[in-house]
């Protein structure tokens, strides 16, 4: 089958670039000694995750139970879940997890984490295991002050909690549009991170796992101390924003393939909207950089640029989405291309395991 047989708009994954770019970033961190487990919040699919894990990475990280239950019914995994299990409902499906035997940690911030997991724990009888959040200046989660880090630990150990580490996500670099600043404030967040891990270590707690850092600052924390894994998520598709944040390393490896429906004076419209492509992240481009979509209805796309004098209805345009993880979150499937020739589909079981 060929990729012009496709009904439109949808998704299409191109395998040759996926496995490039999953190339490009275990060739990243060779020889650092800094291991990755990339973050399933952006390809949501396990086909992807296999292949990421077969290239060497440790495991998978992931934002929420849904993603980490996709995971587990695939038999893929360890998992680190890099954010707070929060409510009876929510412990309970973590513990479910865990006595499905099932590898998998998840963060805790405060003494309310700690309380509810050690509550779960009792409930099911299984042992949970954990990380300590700390906030590495993106001012999101985390524990604020290395003391706090210390006394979680502590708590952790206490409440029977197997103790594994800790993790701080510098995500506000992607604020940051100044390389210079932006390289600066990766390594300061990275040396917030590291008073934690002195503090730790000063109190007889050193922890094994130092997990940090999106696509952009996987460069800087590869190389610093303390550092031992990573929870990239973006590169294995590279979307548009990231491309601003790491130029010329990855390559865009999911499109949008959308019909044009109309075609005026000035503009086309295609058969693409608000339900299934986004622009929060600035208007999506054709591939060619010729077309823009510059604006999104539920259901139609306004398309300018000086690639829309030759358009015709009926004519298919390939989109790359400036943000890859919320578009690819309202569609339910992957066409594998090569070239023209579409070799498979690919489910994306995690798209909106939003719970
Ligand atoms: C906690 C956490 N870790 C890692 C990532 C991955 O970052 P990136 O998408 O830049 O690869 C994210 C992204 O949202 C995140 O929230």
């Amino acid at each position: 089958m060929h990729i012009d047989d496709l009904d439109t708009p949808c998704l299409l994954l191109d395998l040759d670039k996926v496995q490039a770019n999953i190339a490009t970033m275990m060739a990243m961190i060779a020889g650092t000694g800094v291991s990755l487990r990339p973050h399933f919040k952006t390809p949501k699919c396990p086909q992807v995750a296999r292949l990421q894990l077969d290239a060497g990475a440790i495991g998978i990280t992931v934002a929420k139970l849904g993603e980490a239950e996709v995971l587990a019914d695939a038999g893929l995994g360890p998992i680190l879940m890099a954010n707070q299990v929060v409510g009876a409902q929510k412990v309970d499906r973590l513990m479910s997890l865990l006595a499905r035997g099932v590898d998998v940690t998840s963060a805790v911030e405060t003494e309310f984490n700690i309380r509810q997991l050690a509550d779960g724990a009792r409930r099911s009888g299984q042992k949970p295991a954990a990380v300590i959040e700390v906030d590495a200046g993106l001012r999101r989660c985390g524990s604020a002050t290395p003391g706090e880090t210390v006394r979680l630990a502590r708590m952790l150990i206490e409440n029977g909690i197997d103790y594994r580490g800790i993790m701080g996500y510098e995500g506000h670099m992607y604020g940051q549009p100044d390389p210079v600043a932006r390289e600066q404030l990766i390594r300061d967040s990275l040396a917030i991170v590291n008073t934690h891990v002195e503090a730790l270590a000063e109190a007889g707690l050193a922890p094994g796992i130092v997990s940090t850092s999106g696509t952009a600052s996987v460069p800087i924390a590869a190389r610093t101390l303390g550092v031992t894994e990573l929870q990239a998520g973006t590169y294995v598709f590279h979307d548009s924003h990231n491309e601003e944040f790491i130029p010329n390393t990855f390559q865009q490896a999911i499109t949008l393939l959308t019909t044009v429906i109309s075609v005026k004076e000035r503009y086309a419209v295609a058969d693409t909207g608000a339900k299934s492509l986004t622009n929060e992240f600035g208007p999506p481009m054709s591939v060619d950089g010729r077309i823009k979509v510059a604006r999104l209805s539920e259901e139609h796309a306004t398309l300018t640029g000086e690639g829309v004098a030759s358009l015709k209805p009926g004519d298919r345009i390939e989109v790359i989405p400036s943000h890859g993880d919320t578009t690819l979150n309202m569609h339910d499937v992957y066409y594998v291309r090569r070239g023209g020739e579409l070799l498979d589909t690919w489910p994306i079981l995690a798209a909106r395991k939003f719970r």
